[in-house]
């Protein structure tokens, strides 16, 4: 069993079946965290090679085979900019190069990272209309449609949606989203985190119509943190030309040459783009649409854990059910940053930690469960061997992966 509460799980894992001694800290760390998630050794290989000139020409080839290779995963066929930065970083791109001062943004309070990029969004000066959510639900098309059909002048520029909250394991219905923009006519961007969803969960740049996907190296993509990502529309390249913040450093124009020329306007971080090179081929090696399906397998049975122990998940919606990260309610009365501190100390094993107003409230694992004397059912465990069942069948599911 690898996946527990906020645990996001990417590489295949090639020791499921070990057998760790309790009370032994000897091995491999079990990191069941929701990123950095674990690198694959064929990642941590590549990311050891000797550096190279970032002005010569096997950068430019590496640089434009990486650019080539993240445009099939975000599924478009549009421009893939790479920055040397976490998420954050690119949060803040997606923003200064499309808008100008005072433009208001409309972003739906799905949890802790919408919450963190309202407040960015807001230190730039960008006025933020927050549509209030439970956090145990996705943003609502209804709702956008709604605001949007009342929003009679276009004032607002842009919608802000995390397409995968980690903080609460639900994934937002992009498609949906976009046709609610369509249905009310209105020209605002749509621009989506999928920070957490990129190269796990099913995601379209294009079909989607999204005109900014905001993304990081360090879940999906299996590297370590330091490099962000957008993936921008034509429509949203348009608005750069006309966008008045200022920008320099994150300035898509000065990025946008690097798939021409190979070359980034400022040291790139080049033994990242090695490891990325490599778990780009390992992504096409498997096949996207295989990962969607095992991350899908893996979800499901983890959920199939949770709900045989009795224990409540926070996403309130089996349709909006995020395939790598289940946040799960401990009991009332037992704090999930003890649970997560016994399973560390018993069985080296990191689970995230409830974030913002979720702090204190998820949890983890059975044998963990024991331990620290958390009420639940016996037999989480085996539900979840029964739901994986033979590797590749998946029987019928409520869950949707949108
Ligand atoms: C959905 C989501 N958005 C944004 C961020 C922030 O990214 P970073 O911490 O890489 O700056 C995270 C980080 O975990 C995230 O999960």
């Amino acid at each position: 069993m690898k996946r527990f509460a906020r645990e996001f799980q990417t590489p295949r894992s090639g020791a499921c079946c070990s057998i760790i001694h309790p009370m032994s800290r000897t091995g491999r760390h079990f990191l069941q965290i929701p990123g950095p998630t674990n690198i694959p050794d064929r990642v941590l290989r590549a990311i050891g090679q000797p550096i190279i000139d970032h002005r010569g020409a096997e950068f430019a080839k590496l640089a434009k085979e990486v650019l080539e290779g993240l445009r099939s995963i975000f599924q478009t066929n549009s421009s893939v900019v790479i920055y040397p930065s976490s998420g954050t970083g690119a949060w803040e791109a997606a923003l200064v190069n499309t808008l100008s001062p005072g433009d208001r943004v409309l972003l739906f309070e799905t949890g802790h990272f919408s919450q963190l990029w309202g407040q960015l969004a807001q230190k730039m000066g960008f006025p933020v209309e927050y549509v209030p959510g439970s956090w145990r639900a996705g943003a609502a098309a209804g709702e956008l449609e709604s605001r949007l059909k009342g929003d009679k002048g276009h004032v607002t520029k842009a919608v802000l949606v995390v397409h995968n909250e980690t903080s609460t394991g639900v994934t937002s219905g992009i498609a949906e989203l976009r046709r609610a923009i369509n249905r009310a006519g209105h020209p605002a961007l749509l621009m989506v985190d999928a920070i957490s969803s990129l190269g796990a969960i099913e995601y379209h740049h294009d079909e989607w119509g999204v005109d900014v996907t905001i993304a990081a190296s360090q879940k999906g993509l299996m590297i370590p943190p330091g490099l962000s990502l957008n993936a921008i529309s034509e429509k949203a390249l348009s608005a750069n030309k006309t966008a008045k913040m200022p920008r320099s450093y994150w300035d898509w124009q000065g990025m946008l040459k690097t798939s021409e020329t190979g070359f980034f306007p400022y040291t790139p971080a080049t033994n990242l783009i090695y490891g990325l090179r490599e778990a780009l081929q390992m992504i096409r090696e498997e096949g996207l649409a295989n990962i969607f399906r095992r991350h899908h397998r893996h979800g499901r049975a983890v959920r199939a854990a949770v709900s045989e122990w009795g224990l409540e998940i926070v996403c309130s919606a089996p349709q909006e059910y995020s395939n790598t990260v289940t946040a799960v309610f401990t009991p009332e009365g037992h704090d999930a940053d003890q649970l997560r501190a016994t399973i560390l100390e018993h069985f080296d094993m990191s689970l995230g930690a409830g974030l913002g107003k979720l702090a204190g409230k998820l949890s983890g694992i059975e044998m963990g469960m024991r331990f620290a004397n958390v009420p639940h059912k016996e037999g989480g465990v085996l539900a979840a061997l029964r739901c994986l069942g033979p590797a590749g069948k998946i029987t019928e599911d409520p869950s949707s992966t949108q």
